[in-house]
């Protein structure tokens, strides 16, 4: 494959910054050494500037959950992208379900957050995925093709390589119930051909993750499927050792 593959763990709302060390240190004591894998921890924006001390100088990426379009100014509880690369972030989440559906975050918004990301030179993790009632009605592929087309409309090919796709079912999220991995396999094969659609012969080089009830019990087989590039994990990224476990896992 022309692509390196990725782990990213997404915490979500977890962790004070005493947990979010001693998780660093634990985490860099067991895969501190990988370089076959580009690992990659989500952590909330409280706990960034503590990971920047532990893991900056390692193989370890760190990343945020979100960001903001604007450089700088008045956006009262905002941070923004040149904020998230002064503390050493070079991995930010854009547009997870979870912002989409309780913040109600619209694709305009997520095309915004994806260019802002992209200009301060952060690697945006754009997340698409459709919900049960769309999977039942055959709705699934028009649903999250359209999520990819309007995410990242406008991008030339150059830009649009950077970005990492993170397909998420929304009823595989936090649910025990992952995908099969040829129903994984299915979409992310069709993310890359929306890509190709967009951008031509650079859908190639895109990363596309596979997210939702990922475990280390399942990552293997879905890390088998030839468009499938790694995985975005949320409940089985919160323990350090079961993560690593994970991760060895993925290899
Ligand atoms: O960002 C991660 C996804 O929402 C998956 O969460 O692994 O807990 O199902 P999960």
């Amino acid at each position: 494959s022309k692509r390196h593959p990725i782990i990213a763990g997404n915490w979500k709302m977890n962790k004070n910054v005493r947990e979010a060390q001693d998780y660093a240190g634990e985490l860099l004591a067991r895969v501190g050494e990988v370089t076959d894998v580009d690992v990659v921890v989500c952590a909330p924006f409280t706990a960034l500037n503590a990971l920047k001390d532990d893991l900056e100088e390692s193989v370890i990426h760190i990343g945020a959950q979100d960001l903001f379009w604007g450089s700088a100014g008045a956006f009262t509880g905002e941070i923004s992208a040149e904020m998230l690369v002064d503390i050493a972030c070079t991995y930010v989440i854009v547009g997870h379900s979870e912002r989409r559906e309780i913040l109600h975050e619209t694709d305009e918004e997520i095309a915004k957050k994806v260019k802002a990301a992209l200009k301060a030179g952060l690697t945006p993790i754009l997340c698409v995925g459709e919900n049960l009632a769309h999977r039942e009605e055959g709705r699934a592929l028009a649903m999250v093709r359209g999520q990819v087309e309007k995410d990242l409309m406008d991008l030339p090919p150059a830009e649009l390589k950077r970005v990492v796709i993170a397909y998420e079912p929304l009823w595989a999220i936090g649910t025990g119930k992952t995908a099969s991995s040829q129903d994984a396999q299915d979409m992310c094969s069709a993310i890359r051909s929306t890509l190709a659609g967009i951008a031509g012969a650079v859908a190639d080089e895109v990363n596309i993750l596979y997210g939702g009830s990922v475990k280390a019990d399942n990552i293997a087989e879905l890390m088998t499927q030839p468009d499938i590039d790694g995985a975005l994990v949320g409940g089985a990224s919160l323990d350090a050792e079961g993560f690593a476990q994970l991760i060895e896992n993925a290899r």
